[in-house]
């Protein structure tokens, strides 16, 4: 039986390839809207060290800019479906809002889109940290296939360069016209590592240029002392930040489906967590309440669960192995009110990192 369904799935994933790989043309004629003087892409002085990062990419305005093109171009795509945008959306903190995201084929990823913010202090990308280099990564995903499905670089290069108004982008960020896989992922790089967020209620607070309230103040000594949260999502503002550098196992199940690094996931940052739901690897919480119920109670004694969540009196792996953080209505209550506080509505309304194409 089990057989007989598998076969009808391959039978039907097929079928949606060879009906949906012709281009989807409603989209091939758009051409993009830009503003006579360049946006602001270069990190100045007034922006902290914990957004900036280390890169080696030389950032400017006018690769940013083509950047920004690229980004929401489903030109990107084997069949002008797909942009990087359509799984990475401003409003939703550069998440999805979806358990797991359809890609060009209809088919979808396994696992869920991640939210998109100072990634030049991340030190590996994806869930399991596949890959190291920011500028190697930003190609991957237009040759994954499942999202955008371009297998052949040659391709890529010929798409972009047939379109008319990518020259003028290109000699402005390099020099001159010519379309090559480099210049397409240094600026995709710039273009993704410029969004940075330092204007969230929690960042004003840290400037003192706003105060919180009692009860997002309360969250705040659960999530930094009592949870002992931020020794894996550091929100630190003095330093450069850590999201991006660790792994842990936080109990989702007793044995994982998906193997991630070792049986540990990326520490996600937890800058605009409020609109980045559904949560997890897999986007099996809808909420921020789901997530504070699974530290609560739902940790599961997982072989590779974190340290934090283990009982220090116990060395196996039983479920009595497990320290639940047993929070209380009113800790669940205050530590949301300050996770609340993370949303940089600056960054997710800023005109430079919207959509430059008319919607149609
Ligand atoms: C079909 C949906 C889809 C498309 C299209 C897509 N992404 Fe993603 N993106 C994802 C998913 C899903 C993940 C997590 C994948 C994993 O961990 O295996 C991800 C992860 C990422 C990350 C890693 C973030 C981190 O914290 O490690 C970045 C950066 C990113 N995508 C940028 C891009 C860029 C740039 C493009 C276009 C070239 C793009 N994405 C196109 C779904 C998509
Ligand atoms: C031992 C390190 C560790 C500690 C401590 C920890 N987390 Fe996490 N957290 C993780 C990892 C790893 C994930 C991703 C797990 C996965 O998808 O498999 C995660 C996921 C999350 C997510 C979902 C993020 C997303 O983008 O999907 C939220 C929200 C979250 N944690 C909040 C908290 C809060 C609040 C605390 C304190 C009560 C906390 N975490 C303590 C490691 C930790």
């Amino acid at each position: 039986m089990k057989f007989k369904y598998f076969s009808l799935a391959i039978i039907a994933i097929l079928g949606m390839v060879a009906c949906n790989y012709e281009s989807v043309d409603k989209f091939v004629d758009r051409s993009p809207n830009l503003p006579e003087n360049s946006f602001e892409y270069v990190y100045d002085d007034n922006v902290p060290d914990y957004v900036k990062g280390e890169t080696p990419i030389d950032v400017t305005n006018a690769k940013a800019t083509l950047g920004r093109v690229l980004f929401y171009d489903r030109t990107l795509s084997v069949n002008n479906s797909t942009a990087c945008a359509s799984c990475h959306l401003q409003n939703k903190g550069f998440a999805d809002g979806e358990v797991a995201s359809e890609g060009f084929i209809n088919v979808s990823t396994p696992r869920n889109s991640m939210a998109i913010t100072n990634m030049f202090t991340h030190e590996t990308f994806f869930w399991d940290g596949r890959i190291d280099n920011l500028k190697e990564m930003v190609l991957m995903p237009i040759q994954n296939h499942i999202e955008m499905g371009i297998s052949s670089m040659e391709m890529l290069v010929g798409k972009v360069e047939a379109k008319e108004y990518y020259p003028a982008l290109f000699k402005a960020a390099f020099g001159d016209e010519t379309v090559d896989i480099d210049r397409i992922s240094e600026s995709l790089a710039s273009f993704v590592g410029s969004i940075g967020s330092y204007n969230s209620k929690f960042d004003k607070v840290k400037r003192g240029e706003a105060s919180f309230t009692s009860l997002e103040a309360q969250g705040e000594q659960l999530y930094m002392v009592n949870f002992d949260c931020d020794a894996c999502h550091s929100l630190s503002t003095t330093k450069q930040g850590q999201p991006g550098d660790g792994f842990a196992n936080i109990g989702l199940d007793v044995v994982d489906e998906d193997p991630g690094r070792d049986g540990m996931f990326k520490i996600p940052d937890l800058r605009n967590i409020a609109l980045t739901a559904p949560y997890m690897h897999d986007g099996r919480y809808k909420t921020l309440e789901d997530v504070a119920d699974h530290y609560s109670i739902a940790i599961k004694p997982n072989k590779n669960l974190d340290d934090k969540f283990k009982q220090p009196q116990y060395y196996g792996t039983g479920p009595s192995s497990v320290r639940g953080l047993n929070m209380s209505p009113q800790h669940k209550k205050a530590l949301i009110a300050f996770l609340n506080t993370l949303t940089d509505v600056d960054m997710v309304t800023d005109p430079k990192f919207s959509d430059p194409f008319d919607p149609n």
